[in-house]
């Protein structure tokens, strides 16, 4: 009965498409509407004189105006003009799936489809098909090079997709090219400031907001995006090319990554939506019961605050006795996993400065890596595995099989990888085609491996966790480490409530929160962590990852009651609401966790201070619950008094009005639990 419903259905819009198509046949010109389910969202596809476009809308409001799509291809003819329209169809499409870890457990993907297929009317008849779905909250499109005679392998020398913005929105974002890959600190600008930025791009409006990004990046190159010069206003792909300049190299048939387009009325709903990840592929791995979100702590901040060093010797951070005060920590507190790093052979000195000497299943002295992993395994607890490459990919790869099968035959089920460095092997870009390829081959054989991958320094995300799950969390951003040693002195306190509107529309983020003590300025006397104790606590909830670090050392945790935040809030939630919130200025979020009826809320500010009154209306009616709010000291301040916190609880219901007080770069974290 449903398929005789679809069937009725594509006649339909095929008749009624070919009758527009005929009608517009005489002027040269073809147009193809394709509405959202909710008829909100607008794209047209636009046949003028043989060259392609688009164009988008948004509550009757031009969002993107026409722009181009096409290649021009390496030693071969454009495929940009002299097109026509082959055939089209559109298809309604209304699903939900079941996440197997996430923001949300279960995902509607509401969404209008249409593909349009297209050739060229000359000697060579080459196909190229485009594939719009169109959401209620965006866009996204994507190239399809079918099989055929005239175009088998090939490179692409550029990608022509353009954006051509309605508005010179204000735009959030970081600059591409750049030696720190994804490591900046956000620029807020006029759109037309821009010059080569990453993606996801977030631009506003007082009336609207949009992110441009990509889904399903598999084997092309990683989108950015350059202005144009003529009108300020036009954005083109700007494919991250391989050392030798050519930017993709294709076998059709094949698929580009989708080009996606995220609008809301506002940015903090752009927070809410799924499209990248309705537009990544269901999930491969047969089995998955070994893939579990959780927290976890490491020989980590006591390197990056120039206590202890990654190289071995007298400073060395790797040391079985001290791995062992990490897992006794770990295992009275609700830890699940203890990350060492510098733990394998070939971190002496400056290691990111020389070929990578790095070997993988090796321990350095002083770190017994099977009794560790045993003493972990009898406590509860489990080894988190780190494998730094430098950026030497050829050096990795000669090992990843071994070292991967090592880490298992070991117990360990979580890696968390490395790619320092400024250039890949020596002359590759992190974000082009060869790093896309290695780190899907890098994903499939953790998986192998029953492993789960936490990358830093790696390819953006484009929602692939959906497809592989085992892809739990990355960097990708300037994470907390810049405020443990960077020579620029660390974060500005906005950053954090930037970072969820922007990188954090990609996927989960793992900026590793949790520092509560901020007096580690002996030897790192610049350095400081630009927010108050309770908004490290927030951070839990405003900046999601399946794989939260508690990131401070555990003395500086021991006996501390807000800890007990840290103890409490899960990683993997059923529901997830971004409530409110402006970017730059302040964030609150609000979370229900997967596995119990409790709700977590977040609520963090820049370096101003500020009241909110928070509607509780996300909670079930009629349930009474116990709030226990962890808020900022009377007179804290990220700058004179970090540390000052207080724990209060109240009774509240969906009715309640929650009022909060952040202080300058302050927070405000919560857990509501349920009371009879
Ligand atoms: C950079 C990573 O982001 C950081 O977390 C890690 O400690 C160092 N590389 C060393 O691998
Ligand atoms: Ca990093």
């Amino acid at each position: 009965m449903q398929l005789v419903k679809l069937y009725i259905k594509l006649l339909f819009i095929s008749a009624f498409s070919l009758m527009s198509l005929l009608a517009q046949a005489q002027s040269n010109s073809e147009t193809i509407e394709v509405l959202s389910p909710n008829g909100q969202v607008k794209v047209s596809f636009l046949l003028e004189h043989g060259s392609i476009y688009y164009q988008v809308g948004f509550k009757n409001m031009p969002i993107i105006n026409k722009s181009s799509l096409g290649f021009e291809l390496l030693d071969k003819p454009q495929l940009a003009q002299n097109f026509k329209i082959v055939a089209s169809e559109q298809t309604q499409v209304n699903q939900s799936w079941q996440a197997v870890w996430g923001e949300n457990a279960q995902v509607e993907n509401n969404y209008t489809q249409a593909i349009i297929r297209l050739a060229q009317q000359d000697q060579l008849s080459r196909q190229l098909n485009i594939h719009f779905r169109v959401f209620n909250d965006g866009v996204g499109f994507r190239y399809e090079f079918p099989q055929q005679p005239n175009l088998t392998s090939f490179a692409i020398s550029k990608e022509l997709t353009q954006f051509a913005m309605a508005e010179n929105y204000t735009a959030w974002w970081i600059p591409a090219y750049r030696d720190q890959r994804y490591e900046y600190q956000y620029l807020k600008s006029a759109l037309s400031s821009i010059d080569y930025a990453h993606t996801p791009l977030l631009m506003q409006n007082k009336k609207v907001a949009v992110a441009i990004h990509e889904a399903a990046l598999v084997d092309y190159a990683s989108m950015t995006l350059k202005l144009l010069t003529d009108n300020h206003k036009t954005l083109e792909a700007d494919l991250v090319p391989w050392a030798n300049g050519v930017k993709v190299y294709a076998q059709a048939p094949m698929s580009t990554p989708w080009r996606t387009i995220q609008v809301a009325d506002s940015a903090v709903q752009l927070i809410n939506s799924n499209l990248i990840l309705n537009l990544n592929e269901e999930n491969k791995l047969q089995d998955v019961s070994w893939i579990e979100p959780s927290k976890y702590m490491g020989i980590w901040w006591e390197m990056h605050i120039g206590q202890k060093s990654w190289s071995p010797g007298p400073m060395q951070g790797a040391t079985t006795e001290r791995a062992k005060q990490y897992i006794d920590f770990a295992a009275k507190h609700n830890i699940k996993g203890v990350l060492v790093e510098g733990w394998n052979k070939g971190w002496e000195g400056n290691w990111w400065e020389r070929k990578p000497t790095f070997i993988f299943d090796q321990a350095v002295d002083g770190f017994d890596l099977a009794q560790v992993s045993q003493y972990a395994q009898e406590k509860g607890v489990e080894l988190v595995g780190h494998h730094e490459t430098a950026a030497g990919i050829a050096h990795y790869e000669a090992q990843m099989e071994q070292a991967f099968a090592y880490y298992q035959k070991h117990g360990i089920r979580s890696v968390k990888m490395g790619y320092v460095g400024t250039r890949v092997d020596g002359g590759e870009w992190h974000h082009g085609q060869f790093m896309v390829r290695h780190f899907n081959k890098l994903i499939k054989t953790a998986a192998k491996y029953q492993i789960m991958v936490n990358a830093h320094e790696t390819i953006k995300d484009t929602g692939l966790r959906r497809t592989y799950p085992n892809m739990m969390t990355r960097e990708c951003v300037r994470g907390m480490e810049y405020n443990g040693g960077s020579p620029d002195g660390g974060n500005l306190p906005n950053h954090t409530v930037i970072i969820p509107f922007t990188r954090g529309l990609s996927g989960p983020t793992d900026f590793t929160p949790g520092i509560f003590n901020f007096a580690y300025q002996e030897k790192r006397p610049n350095n400081r962590v630009p927010t108050t104790l309770a908004k490290q606590l927030a951070l839990y909830v405003t900046i999601y990852s399946p794989q939260q670090m508690a990131a401070d050392l555990p003395e500086n945790y021991q006996d501390h009651p807000a800890f007990q935040f840290i103890y409490d809030v899960p990683t993997d939630w059923r529901k997830s609401i971004a409530l409110a919130g402006d970017v730059g200025e302040y964030l609150v979020v609000a979370r229900q966790d997967k596995h119990s009826e409790q709700w977590f809320l977040g609520a963090t500010s820049n370096e101003d201070a500020r009241n909110l009154s928070v509607q509780l209306d996300f909670l079930p009616k009629g349930q009474k619950f116990k709030a226990v709010i962890y808020a900022d000291g009377a007179n804290a301040h990220w700058q004179h008094n970090p540390a000052a916190y207080q724990i209060t609880s109240q009774q509240v219901t969906a009715k309640s009005n929650l009022s909060l007080q952040l202080a300058a770069g302050g927070g405000a974290a919560v857990q509501f639990i349920p009371v009879n």
